[in-house]
C-alpha cells in the first residue's frame, strides 16, 4: 500500500525517468519539470486526511503543488476542487488518477498559461488537432504562414470579421481587429482563445470534423451568431468532405454582409499533390476525371475515396484527413446550391497550395 513517503519517492523517480527524458521528438514531456525538481520547486502535499486543510496549504510560493489523495477520488474530492477553484481563481487545480497515484496539481493560473503559451508558439510542443501553430513550424507540410496576407489580400478593408476554424485567434496575433469572432469545433482552441484575447469572441462548436473533432456531433446545430461583415474561412475545407463544407457555407450564407472568403485544395495543383505523395507515399497526382477527392489516414495506411459528399470510416482511427477538389466543378456545384456567384483565385495569389473562393463584392 502506497503512503506519502512512498508516493513523494515514487513522484521524483516519474520525473527523472518519464516526464524529463528526451522524447523521440527530441523533447521531454514536460520541459519545466527539471527545472522543478532540481530547484526545490515541487510542494508535496498530504490531502490523505483533510483535503479542506491541505489544499489551503498552496500558496504559490513554489512552482508546482503536488497534493497527494491518498487511495481514491471521491465526490467530496471534487467538489472540494470545484469550490477551491472559484475562491482562488488565480491558481489552477487539475484533479487525476492518472500519474501514479490520486492527485491535485496546482500552479499559479497566470504562470501556468505563460508557460503554456510559451510551448504552443515555439511549435514544439503544439498539437494540430487542438491549437494550429499561429507561424509555420518545421513539421508542417503546408502550414499558414500566409494566412494573414491572404486576410489583407481577400478582405482588405476594415470591418467586423467571423473566422470559421479561426482556431485560437490566430490571425489576431499579426492583425488587429476591432470586433473579431472565431467559430471552431475545437474545444481547446476555443479555450486558449478566450484566454489569449479576451476582447474575441469565441465559440465552440460541438460538430464532427474528420479530423479536428472525431467525437462531435453530426448535426450539431450552429450557435446563434450576428452578422459580420467578412467571413474568413482560411484551410478548413481542406480537412471537410463536401457535405461539411456545404453545411457550413449554408450558414455562412445568411451571417455576412460584405464578403465571405474560403479555399480549398485543387485536385490538379501538381505541385500540391506532388508534396502529398511523397509525404504519404501516395500516387494522386496524376488522377484522372476525379471531382473531389479525400484522403484517410489510419495509423500509416492512407485510404481514399472519390466522388462522394459524405466520406464514411471509423472516424475513431483518423489521423489525418484531407479533402481536393475540381474547381470548376465544385464552383458550379456551390453556386447552384447556395444561389450565389462566385468567384475563383486559381491559385489564391498569396499561397499557391490554395484555390481561393469568394462570395460577395467582387475586388
Ligand atoms: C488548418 S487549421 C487553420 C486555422 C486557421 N484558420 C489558420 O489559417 O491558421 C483548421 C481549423 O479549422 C477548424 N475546423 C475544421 N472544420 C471546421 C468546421 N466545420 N467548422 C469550424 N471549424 C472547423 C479546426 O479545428 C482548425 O482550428
Amino acid at each position: 500500500m502506497m503512503d506519502f513517503e512512498v508516493f513523494k519517492e515514487k513522484w521524483i523517480d516519474h520525473c527523472v525517468n518519464v516526464v524529463e527524458v528526451k522524447q523521440p521528438n527530441g523533447y521531454p514531456m514536460c520541459p519545466f519539470s527539471k527545472h522543478a525538481r532540481t530547484n526545490n520547486q515541487i510542494q508535496f502535499i498530504d490531502g490523505s486526511q483533510d483535503l479542506f486543510y491541505a489544499i489551503e496549504q498552496y500558496t504559490c510560493d513554489k512552482e508546482i503543488g503536488v497534493i497527494w489523495l491518498g487511495n481514491l477520488i471521491t465526490d467530496d474530492h471534487r467538489e472540494i476542487v470545484r469550490q477551491i477553484s472559484k475562491e482562488n481563481p488565480h491558481i489552477i487545480y487539475f484533479l487525476t488518477d492518472r500519474i501514479l497515484s490520486n492527485v491535485i496539481i496546482t500552479h499559479d493560473y497566470k504562470n501556468f498559461v505563460d508557460k503554456r503559451t510559451q510551448l504552443l508558439l515555439t511549435g514544439n510542443y503544439y498539437n494540430a488537432r487542438e491549437i494550429y501553430p499561429a507561424t509555420k513550424i518545421k513539421s508542417q507540410m503546408i502550414g499558414t504562414a500566409d494566412m494573414p496576407k491572404a486576410f489583407d489580400r481577400y478582405c482588405g478593408a476594415s470591418g467586423s470579421v467571423l473566422d470559421i476554424g479561426g482556431n485560437a485567434g490566430n490571425l489576431l496575433r499579426s492583425r488587429e481587429i476591432d470586433k473579431y469572432t472565431s467559430l471552431d469545433v475545437s474545444l481547446k482552441s476555443i479555450q486558449y482563445g478566450r484566454m489569449w484575447f479576451p476582447n474575441g469572441n469565441f465559440y465552440y462548436h460541438n460538430k464532427f470534423n474528420w479530423f479536428y473533432n472525431i467525437t462531435g456531433n453530426r448535426d450539431e446545430p450552429f450557435p446563434d451568431i450576428e452578422l459580420h461583415d467578412y467571413i474568413f474561412i482560411n484551410s478548413v475545407f481542406t480537412s471537410c468532405d463536401y457535405s461539411e463544407m456545404l453545411e457550413t457555407l449554408q450558414w455562412c450564407i445568411k451571417r455576412f454582409n460584405k464578403k465571405i472568403v474560403f479555399n480549398i485544395w485543387n485536385i490538379k495543383n501538381t505541385e500540391l499533390l506532388d508534396a502529398f505523395d511523397k509525404r504519404h507515399d501516395l500516387n494522386i497526382r496524376d488522377l484522372t476525371n476525379v471531382k473531389m477527392l479525400y484522403l484517410f489516414k489510419n495509423g500509416n495506411t492512407v485510404i481514399d475515396a472519390r466522388d462522394q459528399d459524405y466520406f464514411e470510416a471509423d472516424e475513431q482511427k483518423c489521423n489525418m484527413f484531407a479533402s481536393f477538389y475540381d474547381i470548376a466543378y465544385i464552383k458550379e456545384r456551390l453556386e447552384s446550391s447556395l444561389g450565389v456567384n462566385i468567384t475563383s483565385y486559381n491559385p489564391c495569389e498569396i499561397d499557391k497550395n490554395f484555390t481561393t473562393f469568394t462570395i460577395g463584392d467582387t475586388l
